[in-house]
């Protein structure tokens, strides 16, 4: 009797406990990298066509390239960082089923080189460049998540990892002035977030919503600003609807800008640097001890 009593207060106690809420974490010393573009960004990979619902959505997979990790965070649209998750675009690229993009399987190959990650998500589907120029609300909001960032997670920039152009293959114009408007986005982006030398990583088109694709990706493979540095995704496996990156393509194309982004000089610091330097320090510090005795 005594027994199942007890039984029941455990039952009762074990209901009313609040569900986990994950609370907002407070960084220290992260490493930021802003994601912009539009979907192919946001990640569409695993998205599909449901013929009985008739809707969009997300087969749920996450590869384990992509998997969480508690030192990678995402600034949420809240400007909350929170640990972060697939698909990291929820949020923020909100009329539209968000699947997987790069931005996990890039965090993962570079987080044991940082102490934390912060990825700061803020592409949106189908927008032109003509979107993201300065004094329009993309830039505008993409300038003010990055400061944020930077302000609540007491840390410094590393890079911003763009993609972006299938909408401007559609009009001639915009395929023509691609060049001249993406130097103006990146040197406005630099010089608003007050770091003339960020590192760019941007992605040449591997699809186009018109007939323009060549003229854009020769501006994306042409561009020639110092730092700035891009992984061609042409020929990646794409989903049926021909215009976007695959999962499985993403984790490929998260990994090919891991390397571009590493082939530049002092991006990284090695994780053991500092506790290599301190044991070589207290190791000649008992060098010269041991040293008088001798
Ligand atoms: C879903 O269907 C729409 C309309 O038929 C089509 O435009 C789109 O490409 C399809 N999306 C996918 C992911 O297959
Ligand atoms: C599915 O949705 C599309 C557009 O959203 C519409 O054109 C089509 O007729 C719908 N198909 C069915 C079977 O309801
Ligand atoms: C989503 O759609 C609403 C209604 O059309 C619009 O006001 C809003 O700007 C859209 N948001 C994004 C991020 O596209
Ligand atoms: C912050 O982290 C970077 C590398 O992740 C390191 O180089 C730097 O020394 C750290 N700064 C502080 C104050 O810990």
């Amino acid at each position: 009797m005594y027994k199942i009593f007890f039984f029941i207060i455990i039952i009762i106690i074990f209901l009313q406990s609040p569900p986990r809420i994950q609370s907002q974490i407070i960084p220290r010393n992260i490493s930021i990298f802003i994601l912009a573009g539009q979907s192919n960004m946001a990640g569409r990979g695993g998205v599909y066509n449901d013929t009985v619902t008739n809707t969009t959505v997300w087969d749920g997979v996450v590869p384990p390239e992509c998997r969480s990790n508690p030192s990678i965070l995402r600034l949420t649209a809240k400007l909350e960082w929170k640990e972060a998750e697939e698909p990291l675009h929820v949020d923020i690229d909100v009329n539209k089923t968000n699947g997987i993009g790069p931005g996990m399987s890039f965090a993962n190959r570079v987080v044991n080189r940082f102490g934390q990650v912060g990825l700061v998500p803020c592409s949106i589907g189908g927008t032109k460049l003509s979107q993201w120029q300065k004094g329009k609300f993309l830039y505008e909001e993409t300038v003010r998540r990055a400061k944020a960032a930077v302000a609540s997670g007491g840390g410094s920039y590393r890079a911003v990892l763009w993609y972006q152009g299938e909408s401007d293959t559609v009009d001639m114009v915009d395929a023509s002035v691609y060049k001249k408007r993406l130097v103006k986005f990146f040197n406005d982006l630099r010089s608003d977030l007050h770091e003339p030398n960020l590192p760019i990583i941007q992605v040449a088109l591997a699809t186009g919503a018109g007939p323009y694709l060549e003229a854009v990706r020769k501006a994306q493979l042409e561009t020639e600003i110092e730092n700035v540095h891009c992984v061609d995704a042409m020929g990646l496996p794409l989903e049926p609807d021909g215009l976007h990156l695959t999962t499985s393509s993403q984790v490929r194309l998260g990994q090919m800008m891991v390397d571009a982004y590493l082939a530049i000089p002092n991006s990284a610091q090695p994780p053991l640097y500092l506790p290599f330097l301190s044991l070589l320090c207290s190791l000649s510090y008992f060098y010269n001890i041991l040293e008088r005795f001798l």
